[in-house]
C-alpha cells in the first residue's frame, strides 16, 4: 500500500541473519512522493476525520460494571468506516459475511507470536507474516499484514482494502480471508502468494536466481492486465487502482499473476464526470504526470501505471533508478527517445534474457507500454484494448529453439525479421512529449 507520503523507513535491527537481511533489504527507501509521514492521507473527495484516533482506542466501551470491554470485531469495522464517511451501503456490504474476522490472538498464534522467521516483507502499512491457519479439514497458508500503528499509513487504507477486496471476485485480484480489528490492532489476512511480489524476481535478483524469461514476462502483464481490466470494466461500482506497480502483483504458482493492496483505490468517476479530484497519492515513476500535477484522477492513470510496469517486465530496468546517470533515472524519461528509433528496441530489452525474446513479440510489447505512457491520458489506451493485445501476445509462445530465434542470437536477424517488425516508430509520433 505505497503511497506518497509513506516516509523512509530504517531498519532498527543490527544482527545480520538471512533473516534480519531479508528484513533489512525489504524496509528499504520508498521512492514515494506527496509529503511526510505526519500528513493526513485523506483525500479531498472523502473528509476523514477520525484517522489518528484509534491510537487512542476509540472502541473501547464501559459497560455496567464499570468494566472496559472492547466491542464486537464487525462493529469495529463498522465504527472506522463511520468515522470515514464511508457511504453506509459500502459499510454494509463489508460487514457482510465474505471477509471472516479474526481475533488478534488467532493471529498470533498463526504467526508464531510474529515470528522473524515468518516475516516475509514490509511495506508501507507495516510488516507482512507469513502465517498458517488450521481449520477442521485443512490447512491453510495465509499472509498476515499488520498495520503499523506509527507508520505511514492508517485507518483509511484498512478499511478500503476490506471494502474493496470484499466486493471483488477475480483469478487476478490477491483474495482476503478476513481481517482483524480489535482494540487498536488491524491486520488483514490474504491467500498466501507464494513466489512473492514481481519484483523480486525482476530487480536485484541474488546470485543465482534465474531471470524471468519472455513468456513468463507476458503471461504476468496479461494477466496484471485482466485484474485491472476487473476494476474498470467490471467492478459496481467501477474501481481505479492508483497503486499499480511491480511490488503489488503478487505471483502464485506457475507465476499466475494477482493484484494487490487496494487502499488506495478510489471508486472511479460517475454520470458526466471525467475524473475524480483527489490528494495525490502514488508513487515515484509510477504516477501519471497529469494526475500527478492537477490531482484528476483517471482510469487513464492506471493505465499510465500498467505501461510502466510493462516497460519494466521488458526492459529488467526499474521505474525508478538512483544508480544510474541523472536524465536516464526514470524509466519512461529513458523509454520516450528510444521509442522514436526502431533500431534502439534490441538495446531496450532486459540483458537478462540473454537474446531470448521474440523480436516481433518485443516489438509489440514495447508498442503497448508507448501508448500507455503518452502524456496526454486521452491517447492512452483504454484497459479492454490492453488485454486483447497482450493476451494475443501471452498466447503466442515464444521457442527459444525455433531456427529464427537461434538465428537472432548468432547476430544473423536482421533483415528477415526487421521487415515484420510492427513500425513502432510511427505509432508513438503521437506522443507530443517525446
Ligand atoms: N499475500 C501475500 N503472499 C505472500 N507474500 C506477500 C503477500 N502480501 C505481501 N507479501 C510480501 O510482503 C511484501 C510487502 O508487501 P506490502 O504490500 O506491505 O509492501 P510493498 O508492496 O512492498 O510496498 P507498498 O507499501 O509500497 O505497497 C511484498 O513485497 C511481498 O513480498
Ligand atoms: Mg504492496
Amino acid at each position: 500500500m505505497g503511497c506518497f507520503g509513506c516516509g523512509k523507513r530504517s531498519s532498527k535491527r543490527s544482527e545480520t541473519t538471512n533473516v534480519d537481511k531479508k528484513y533489512n533489504d525489504t524496509v528499504k527507501n520508498r521512492k514515494t512522493i506527496g509529503g511526510t509521514t505526519s500528513d493526513k492521507r485523506d483525500d479531498q473527495t472523502q473528509p476523514c476525520s477520525a484517522v489518528d484516533s484509534t491510537k487512542v482506542s476509540p472502541y473501547r466501551d464501559v459497560n455496567n460494571e464499570g468494566v472496559v470491554v472492547v466491542k464486537e470485531k464487525e462493529d469495529q469495522l463498522a465504527l472506522d468506516v463511520k468515522g470515514l464517511n464511508l457511504n453506509d451501503q459500502a459499510a454494509a456490504t463489508t460487514t457482510g459475511k465474505k471477509a471472516q474476522t479474526f481475533t488478534f490472538k488467532e493471529l498470533a498464534s498463526a504467526t508464531g507470536n510474529f515470528r522473524s522467521d515468518c516475516f516475509l516483507g514490509e511495506g508501507g502499512f507495516g510488516k507482512v507474516f507469513k502465517g498458517t491457519l488450521e481449520k477442521p479439514d485443512q490447512v491453510l497458508s495465509v499472509a498476515i499484514k499488520q498495520l503499523d500503528r506509527n507508520g505511514a499509513q492508517g485507518i483509511r487504507e484498512f478499511v478500503v482494502e476490506v471494502l474493496t477486496l470484499s466486493l471483488a471476485d477475480h483469478p487476478n485480484l490477491v483474495k482476503l480471508i478476513g481481517f482483524c480489528a480489535e482494540g487498536d490492532q488491524r491486520l488483514l489476512v490474504y491467500e498466501y502468494m507464494p513466489l512473492g511480489s514481481l519484483e523480486d524476481h525482476l530487480h536485484d535478483l541474488p546470485s543465482g536466481k534465474k531471470p524471468l524469461d519472455w513468456n513468463t514476462r507476458m503471461k504476468i502483464a496479461a494477466g496484471a492486465a485482466r485484474g485491472l481490466e476487473y476494476l474498470h470494466d467490471r467492478m459496481k461500482p467501477p474501481v481505479i487502482y492508483r497503486d499499480l506497480k511491480c511490488s503489488n502483483i503478487l505471483l502464485g504458482e506457475d507465476y499466475q499473476p494477482k493484484l494487490s493492496d487496494f487502499g488506495l483505490a478510489k471508486v472511479g468517476p460517475s454520470g458526466d464526470k471525467t475524473h475524480v479530484s483527489t490528494r495525490v497519492m502514488g508513487t515515484y515513476g509510477y504516477c501519471a504526470p497529469d494526475y500527478a500535477m492537477t490531482g484528476q484522477l483517471t482510469f487513464k492513470s492506471d493505465i499510465y501505471s500498467f505501461g510502466v510496469v510493462l516497460l519494466e517486465l521488458i526492459t529488467g530496468r526499474k521505474a525508478i533508478d538512483n544508480t544510474k546517470a541523472r536524465k536516464d533515472q526514470n524509466l519512461v524519461g529513458w523509454a520516450r527517445p528510444l521509442f522514436k528509433d526502431r533500431r534502439n528496441f534490441s538495446k531496450m530489452v532486459d540483458p537478462l534474457l540473454q537474446g531470448q525474446y521474440p523480436v516481433r513479440g518485443l516489438y509489440q510489447a514495447l508498442a503497448i507500454s508507448a501508448m500507455c505512457v503518452q502524456e496526454q491520458p486521452s491517447m492512452r489506451p483504454v484497459v479492454s484494448d490492453v488485454v486483447l493485445a497482450l493476451n494475443f501476445l501471452a498466447s503466442s509462445k515464444y521457442d527459444p529453439n525455433s531456427p529464427s530465434s537461434s538465428r537472432r542470437r548468432n547476430g544473423s536477424f536482421r533483415r528477415d525479421d526487421e521487415e515484420k517488425r510492427p513500425d513502432l516508430a510511427k505509432e508513438t509520433e503521437s506522443d507530443g512529449s517525446s
